[in-house]
């Protein structure tokens, strides 16, 4: 597990399924994640296996998110690996409880997760997509010190308009100029 100010993070269990389902198929969630379809339970649940079978393979990281003061969780972080001879990683992170937004658990979760895919994993770079329709991720995203490497124009249809997606990354360099 690992340990931060307000929240810790952990694995993810087949017990957790039902929490996750009580937000899972809202729109206004879906929107930043381009997921169109609804998911059943089953499904939910066979996505946590699959998870599992990634880290023992060694391609993904997933853990929850939980609030220390209450141990109630309230999202999910994962690193997987882009590219093993490069040590690339890739960054995803959903708070599905979004009375939980904008209160800095996002911003506690990537730090942690940073650290462990560069002291950890020995990452030299990790990378993410975030569209256009979401400056609280890119805030987020940025303060942990991500930089905008890229743009993919027009390359998502959502709403009924098609919007832009930022690619951001950060080295294993930038993360140690203000981490260690
Ligand atoms: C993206 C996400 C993980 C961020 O976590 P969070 O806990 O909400 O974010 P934090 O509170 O740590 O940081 C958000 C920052 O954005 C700012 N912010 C909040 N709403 C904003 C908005 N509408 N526009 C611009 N900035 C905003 C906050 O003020 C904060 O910055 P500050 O500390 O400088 O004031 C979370 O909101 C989430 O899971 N959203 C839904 C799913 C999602 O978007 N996943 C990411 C896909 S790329």
């Amino acid at each position: 597990m690992l340990y931060g100010k307000n929240i810790y993070l952990r694995g993810v269990e087949l017990s957790d399924v039902p929490e996750i389902m009580k937000y899972w198929n809202n729109r206004e969630l879906k929107r930043f994640l381009n997921a169109v379809a609804p998911h059943s339970t089953q499904e939910e649940e066979e996505w946590v296996r699959n998870t599992w079978n990634k880290r023992k393979k060694g391609k993904s990281y997933l853990f929850g998110i939980v609030l220390l003061e209450s141990d109630l969780y309230i999202g999910n972080v994962e690193v997987g690996i882009k590219d093993s001879i490069s040590r690339r990683g890739i960054l995803g992170i959903v708070i599905f409880n979004q009375m939980y937004w904008a209160k800095g658990h996002g911003t506690e979760a990537i730090e942690l997760i940073l650290e462990y895919a560069f002291t950890t994993l020995n990452m030299h770079s990790v990378e993410l997509e975030v569209f256009s329709n979401n400056p609280r991720a890119q805030r987020c995203y940025e303060k942990n010190g991500f930089k905008k490497s890229g743009i993919r124009r027009e390359a998502l249809f959502i709403d009924g308009k098609y919007l832009d997606s930022f690619l951001m990354d950060i080295t294993k360099e930038e993360w140690k100029l203000v981490n260690v």
